[in-house]
């Protein structure tokens, strides 16, 4: 049977692939949702030729996605794909965005895979098997302060009571001195840069499954945390306040979200 890291690593790369073939090469641009909410045919190829290729290999699995349904099966194993993360970067010209392949069975995340065509960059996990960054063993880094920590975070599409709250929390931690703040627009990414050191934690409201499952499997083989607001387990099947950090500032920025003021 195949591996499943390696159908997800292959996942990954080909639908980087489709990336390649459309970026920078003036892409039509429809809305989604909000009038925020792009989508590019990008997204829609390379979720096909990355669910393809896992078919190929898999044919009764489960697949949650972000771009189509599928049918479902009997089959205890999911598959849960974001095949373009990022795609405002990636329909401006900006070249921060990734595809994110993880596979979960029975709630618990298998493995993951989450591949940046742009710095050809490839970030993997296997569970209780530590996480990779093209081969290289990769920890969280050992910021213990928040005067220490570079933040990342992320703008949910609304533009209602989530980028209010967003922005208040913005605020206290900037009161508590964070090292820095980044909005670099993949949450998949921002995820990986938590598990490799590049910043010590993140946080963002209303985040799909799709959007942190490979993700909170690399950060937690790397030695990091991944939670909700309040420190609960996260559940892969919904959409989710996600923190995220190398464990040491976890219980800190959970008291700053939490803070009145
Ligand atoms: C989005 C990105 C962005 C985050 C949004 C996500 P998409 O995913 O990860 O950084 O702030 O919440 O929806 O739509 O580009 O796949
Ligand atoms: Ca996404
Ligand atoms: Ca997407």
């Amino acid at each position: 049977m195949p591996d499943y890291l390696d159908v997800a690593i292959r996942a990954a790369r080909v639908a980087g692939r489709i990336h390649k073939k459309y970026f920078n090469s003036g892409l039509k641009v429809k809305t989604k949702s909000s009038s925020f909410d792009l989508l590019t045919v990008a997204d829609t190829e390379a979720e096909e030729a990355a669910v393809s290729l896992i078919k190929g290999s898999f044919a009764r699995h489960n697949f949650l996605c972000e771009e189509y349904r599928y049918r479902k099966t009997d089959s205890e194993y999911t598959w849960i794909i974001d095949p373009l993360d990022g795609t405002n970067n990636f329909a401006s010209g900006m070249p921060i965005f990734c595809a994110s392949v993880a596979l979960v069975h029975k709630g618990r995340i298998l493995v993951g895979a989450v591949y940046d065509l742009t710095r050809d960059e490839l970030f993997y996990a296997r569970r209780g098997k530590g996480a990779y960054l093209n081969g290289r063993r990769i920890r969280v880094n050992s910021a213990a302060t928040l005067k220490q920590s570079l933040l990342i975070t992320g703008f949910y599409y609304s533009r209602s009571t989530e980028m209010i709250q967003t922005l208040r929390i913005i605020r206290k931690f900037f009161l508590k001195h964070i090292l820095g703040l980044r909005r670099l627009g993949a949450a998949a990414l921002d995820l990986c840069y938590v598990a490799c050191g590049r910043a010590a934690g993140f946080w963002e409201f209303e985040l799909s499954p799709w959007d942190f499952a490979a993700g909170k499997l690399i950060i937690e083989e790397a030695g990091g945390r991944v939670s909700g607001a309040r420190g609960e387990k996260v559940p892969l099947t919904k959409k989710y306040f996600i923190v995220a950090s190398n464990r040491k500032v976890h219980h800190k920025m959970l008291e700053v979200i939490n803070s009145k003021r």
